[in-house]
């Protein structure tokens, strides 16, 4: 392509470490739909002739079609996606090939393309993850009401419903698609005619092409438009934090189908038995999930490394920005995906999840609470009082519910039988109906808000 200054040939290490078309052939369609467009103003500007543009077009097509129906061979000579599409391009149409890449350069090409993949896998994602919180969203009603220990530190602290467990992922998954859409909408500008760096000194119309591929409007500099990757750094960053979010949701399950808990169980379609132990029943889908979000936060670091020391503008170092971008949309939606699965595979223990309230005095906040309003206690002396009483309790192995009213007198005489009615766990979580709390009317309400606001 730029054989008229050079004599000799590529070295062969040289071919290997320069070329990029195994891994940008990914965005053959989206190289080909842009160099329509281009060829398309091309025409409209009155830069190259109808009969040309008309070859183009026609010839891209084919080109497209031998790509999808894997007839086409790609050449690593050929370097890239952009070169081999334009060399079949002219042994398909001869001549008027050579047109296309008037006003262009594979400097905003390459920007172009990668943006519209980046776009189209942003949407893709989104529907993924939008299917994952109506997963979500499913269990959160039929378990409304199912009562759990709600934990800080791992330590078990207050009844909470397995409902509004599943609605707080529904919120951090709805945050991580804003993230996406964040990203989106920053990355919906087109640099195309930017060509390698200064713009062009043909008559082009940026507003065009920028339509033609769907882009709200053309960057506004040509510098910017060719070394800007923030739209991948973004994509990345989004994609990180959405599998960190998987990842400890994943831990969760984990731990939810271990022998300590049996809170949920799996079914075989997502558990795995083990060689040598008969009884075993692994989560090995959660635990790649949890696993694979190293390699999305890695993909994260590696573009970042890449990036941080570039000067202005285009460096081929910047070819490194297509595998970590592919790594990570490939990785995030397979862990969507397989989460969906086992979200939707997942049968909750509602025995265990009670039984599991039964330890850890988890309403000894209400009793608090219950001296402060009933007998107007500060909330301090009503933590210290109920410490007391826990502690007593702890002494006879009591749970609270059960602990005489007369053990509770003789730590504060003017506690009543009343205090009795706070103690469950059913009143526990019925008394919490502060707005996002986790009383089932509330749980069953956010729900019903959440479907409106997200699905
Ligand atoms: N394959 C290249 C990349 O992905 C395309 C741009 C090459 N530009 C250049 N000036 N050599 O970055």
């Amino acid at each position: 392509m730029w054989g008229g200054r050079f004599a000799g040939g590529f070295a062969e290490i040289m071919e290997r470490i320069n070329a990029s078309i195994d891994v940008d052939r990914r965005f053959h369609d989206q190289d080909i739909t842009a160099s329509q467009a281009h060829a398309e103003m091309l025409v409209q500007q009155g830069i190259i002739s109808q009969e040309d543009g008309a070859a183009i077009r026609e010839g891209l097509e084919k080109v497209r079609h031998e790509i999808e129906s894997g007839a086409f061979s790609f050449s690593a000579a050929l370097e890239d996606i952009h070169m081999n599409v334009e060399a079949r391009l002219t042994e398909l149409i001869g001549a008027p090939a050579g047109r296309l890449h008037t006003a262009r350069s594979r400097n905003d090409q390459v920007a172009t393309d990668f943006r519209l993949w980046v776009r189209d896998a942003l949407d893709a994602l989104d529907g993924a993850v939008k299917d994952l919180q109506a997963a979500l969203l499913d269990h959160a009603e039929a378990e409304a009401g199912t009562v759990m220990p709600g934990y800080t530190h791992l330590q078990a602290a207050q009844p909470v419903t397995f409902g509004h467990h599943m609605l707080a992922y529904v919120e951090m998954l709805g945050r991580d698609r804003g993230r996406l859409a964040d990203c989106r909408r920053r990355l919906n500008e087109s640099p195309l005619g930017a060509a390698a760096l200064a713009g062009t000194s043909f008559p082009i119309d940026r507003g065009r092409t920028a339509q033609a591929l769907g882009f709200d409007r053309p960057m506004a500099n040509s510098l910017d438009a060719v070394s800007d990757r923030d739209f991948a750094l973004e994509f990345l960053s989004a994609a990180a934090i959405l599998s960190v979010h998987l990842s400890r949701f994943a831990e969760e399950m984990v731990l939810w189908c271990s022998d300590g808990f049996r809170f949920i169980a799996l079914s075989d379609a997502f558990t795995t038995g083990s060689s040598i132990m008969p009884q075993k029943k692994n989560p090995d889908a959660a635990e790649l999930v949890r696993g694979k979000s190293g390699r999305v936060i890695g993909d994260l670091n590696a573009l970042l490394i890449v990036l941080k020391g570039l000067p202005l503008t285009y460096g081929k170092d910047m070819q490194e920005d297509k595998e970590p971008v592919f790594d990570a949309a490939d990785t995030v939606m397979l862990c969507v995906t397989a989460m969906t699965g086992m979200v939707r595979d997942m049968r909750p223990n509602r025995d265990a999840l009670r039984e599991a309230t039964a330890a850890g005095y988890l309403t000894a906040t209400d009793l608090a609470d219950w001296l402060v309003r009933v007998l107007g206690l500060p909330f301090r002396e009503a933590h210290h009082i109920t410490g007391s009483i826990v502690a007593r309790a702890e002494a006879l192995g009591q749970a609270l519910a059960d602990l005489p009213l007369a053990e509770m007198q003789a730590i504060e005489p003017r506690i009543t039988a009343e205090v009795q009615s706070v103690l469950s766990v059913d009143s526990s979580v019925a008394s919490r109906t502060s707005e996002g709390g986790t009383a089932p009317e509330r749980v069953l309400a956010a729900a019903a808000m959440a479907r409106q606001r997200f699905l």
